[in-house]
């Protein structure tokens, strides 16, 4: 029979435990490491569907985006309702936030799931992807920032992250953003023959998305072109000192080619970047929203956040996870099993701290010892027909420097494992 593959872009992950560094245990130690910071943040959880009304997209993300130009999963129901498996999760939560009328309190979110963008695959970027989000809704302009800002530092200490790198920005407010496109496309127009093809597509429907070009060609056209620092406000200037500022010792840089590739931003916009990560080096972005919520038949509400690509964050983390004690449970007869399973049941209750696997039937006690080892396990209890006849255990320790076997009555395991 024909195997059925995976499809493009869209990768398996399956834990291992003996292999610790393997791609799945990085990301799932990610994910553990980062709610751990939001909950330390005070934030609390939001789940919205993975399908979405196409339209939310159109309206959010924008028309003029490369995720909702070219990258959307959207198909029709069986109602022939355009639907799109969300690109990403801050519209799905404005949505949310609007539909149970809560414009009138402040939120702070978070989220994590996975997103789907139709993209060439390569290194760091994959069709189905993970983000965890946070969404801090109602907070103007000022101290939401810094709070954006500190939560970042937080993940690239917490995750052990080498030479990390944040570029703010300020795209300043609806006005000066217009001014400053319409000035960019006037000055650009004429130069479009030495423009990368893309760019010129860009222009016409998004200026500000020339600026993220990565070609050398646009690049040098745009050493003269209008420069967006000098149609934002002093005040949007101050913003960005005021966050280098806070944090002195960080890595941050004031960017003034940063531009988001969503069109929903409207003011201080950021990215965290590491050389680490190849063409694709953002592993997290964001910024301010603050027309979002009326653009998507709201109320006024102003708010920012960000998202972080948990596949490229597990990649450059440098943490070594904290390994728990594992204890490998072998019953050696099938007579006994019940019973055994019981002792095991018990044992499993009186410390939550280790991993207690009980061998299901894994074959003989060698092949249950060779698994043992395999996943580095650091004691077999083991359990025949005699101990339970005895009420004792044979406990053997399967560390590299100690293969010591004891004999102990049940009272001594439970101490044993209570004190573990
Ligand atoms: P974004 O910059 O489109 O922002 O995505 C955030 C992060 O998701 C990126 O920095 C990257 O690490 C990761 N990412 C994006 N696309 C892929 C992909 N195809 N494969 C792997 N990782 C990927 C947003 O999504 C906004 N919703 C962020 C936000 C929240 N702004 C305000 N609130």
């Amino acid at each position: 029979m024909k195997k059925i593959h995976s499809l493009t872009g869209m990768i398996d992950l399956l834990g291992q435990k003996d292999n610790e560094s393997s791609q799945s245990d990085k990301i799932f130690n990610t994910e553990k490491s980062l709610i751990k910071i939001f909950k330390n943040y005070s934030l609390n959880e939001i789940r919205t569907p993975a399908l979405e009304d196409e339209q939310l997209f159109n309206r959010s993300v924008g028309e003029s985006s490369d995720i909702v130009n070219k990258e959307l999963y959207s198909f029709q129901d069986k109602n022939e309702k355009t639907i799109s498996l969300r690109p990403e999760g801050t519209a799905g939560v404005v949505r949310s936030i609007i539909e149970k009328k809560l414009e009138n309190d402040f939120h702070r979110l978070w989220y994590l799931g996975p997103m789907w963008r139709y993209e060439r695959p390569q290194k760091g970027r994959y069709r189905q992807f993970n983000q965890a989000g946070v969404e801090l809704l109602g907070y103007k302009e000022g101290l939401a920032e810094l709070e954006m800002i500190s939560m970042v530092i937080s993940i690239n200490a917490e995750l052990n992250i080498k030479n990390p790198k944040i570029k703010i920005n300020h795209l300043g407010d609806n006005e000066s953003k217009e001014s400053f496109c319409n000035d960019l496309k006037t000055f650009l127009e004429p130069h479009a023959k030495n423009l990368d093809k893309r760019d010129v597509d860009r222009l016409n429907k998004n200026p500000l998305r020339v600026l993220d070009s990565k070609s050398m060609d646009t690049q040098k056209v745009l050493k003269s072109a209008p420069k967006i620092s000098d149609y934002i406000s002093q005040d949007s200037l101050n913003m960005l000192e005021t966050v280098k500022e806070t944090f002195p010792n960080e890595n941050i840089e004031i960017d003034h080619s940063l531009v988001r590739g969503l069109d929903y931003y409207t003011g201080f916009i950021f990215e965290a970047v590491s050389e680490d990560l190849g063409a694709q080096d953002a592993y997290l972005g964001g910024g301010r929203y603050d027309q979002l919520f009326e653009e998507l038949g709201g109320k006024k509400l102003p708010a920012i956040g960000m998202a972080i690509g948990i596949e490229r964050l597990a990649e450059i983390s440098k943490n070594t996870s904290s390994r728990q004690t594992l204890i490998s449970f072998m019953i050696l007869s099938d007579k006994i099993q019940q019973k055994a399973y019981k002792i095991a049941h018990d044992l499993r209750s009186l410390n939550k701290d280790i991993v207690f696997e009980v061998s299901l039937g894994e074959g003989s006690l060698k092949s249950k010892l060779r698994r043992a080892n395999k996943d580095k396990a650091s004691y077999a209890i083991i359990l025949g027909d005699e101990e339970l006849a005895s009420e004792t255990i044979l406990l053997k320790s399967l560390q590299e420097d100690n293969s010591d076997q004891k004999k102990l009555t049940l009272n001594e395991i439970k101490k044993f494992i209570s004190s573990i």
